[in-house]
């Protein structure tokens, strides 16, 4: 190193060499450098060991402000992977789609009435830094254009199925942009068993009434409503001669 040379010059009685062997990390570096600056500027042999003790503490504590400072990274969410499921809550209740509607219903299907549950796709997005044991998805109705997003009715967060332009502008979301509305923390409670929660409203769950044919809302972890949803994977050839 180059400037092993240049320390070496400057050094005077009192510091010690071994810093400079071992290779320190940037900072210390760069705070030494500015310590030793200092020193040189006053009269170093008038310093007994513990003023230059604190004489260096203080640089190194004054320059650690500036150097940590930096600026948080912009993230973003990127879209890897599509699956097709159906959903219910534990009580068997399914979620169920009408045709451009702007929400999904929880209903008791009886006998085997698949073909009027809501097809959906999930889509699955990698982060930098996800929260442990969680998943990002969005959710989409199969074959169209409706993704379920989350939206902020007065001071109530509430869901909504959302008719979405571009599908594509899904791709990839920016974890500041707009459209975080459309994205879900999955976490896995039991088989097939997954909580969402909204990302943009973070204590905020998808969730089913206690009724039969009520809507689906966000709720909080305290409401009395269901929170788990039971995931039934879907064979991308199944037909479905109701879906759009
Ligand atoms: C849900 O349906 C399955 C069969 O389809 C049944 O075995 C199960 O007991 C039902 N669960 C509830 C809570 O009704
Ligand atoms: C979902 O609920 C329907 C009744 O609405 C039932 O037939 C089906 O077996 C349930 N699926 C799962 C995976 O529990
Ligand atoms: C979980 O889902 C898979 C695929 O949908 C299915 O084969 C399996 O039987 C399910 N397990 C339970 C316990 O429902």
């Amino acid at each position: 190193m180059e400037s092993q040379n240049k320390w070496s010059m400057k050094m005077s009685k009192g510091l010690d060499m071994e810093i400079i062997h071992h290779p320190p990390k940037m900072r210390s570096v760069v705070n030494l450098i500015i310590a030793m600056e200092r020193l040189k500027a006053a009269d170093m042999f008038e310093f007994r060991d513990e003023e230059l003790l604190s004489f260096m503490r203080e640089s190194i504590i004054e320059e650690r402000v500036v150097f940590e400072t930096t600026a948080a990274p912009t993230q973003e969410y990127i879209k890897t992977e599509e699956s097709l499921c159906m959903v219910n809550d534990t009580e068997n209740k399914s979620l169920y789609w009408v045709p451009n509607n702007m929400e999904l219903n929880a209903i008791i299907l009886q006998g085997g009435a698949d073909t009027c549950r809501a097809h959906m796709s999930m889509s699955t997005y990698v982060h930098p830094a996800p929260p442990v044991e969680t998943q990002i998805v969005a959710l989409g109705i199969r074959n169209t254009n409706y993704f379920l997003s989350c939206h902020k009715d007065g001071e109530v967060p509430t869901l909504r199925v959302e008719l979405v332009e571009d599908k594509d502008s899904l791709q990839r979301i920016s974890s500041n942009s707009d459209l975080n509305r459309f994205l879900f923390y999955k976490t896995v409670t039991g088989v097939n068993i997954s909580t969402l929660v909204s990302v943009r409203y973070s204590d905020f769950y998808i969730s089913t009434a206690l009724e039969n044919n009520r809507p689906v809302e966000l709720c909080q972890d305290s409401a009395p409503r269901y929170r788990s949803l039971v995931f039934e994977q879907l064979n991308k050839n199944s037909g479905c001669e109701r879906q759009l």
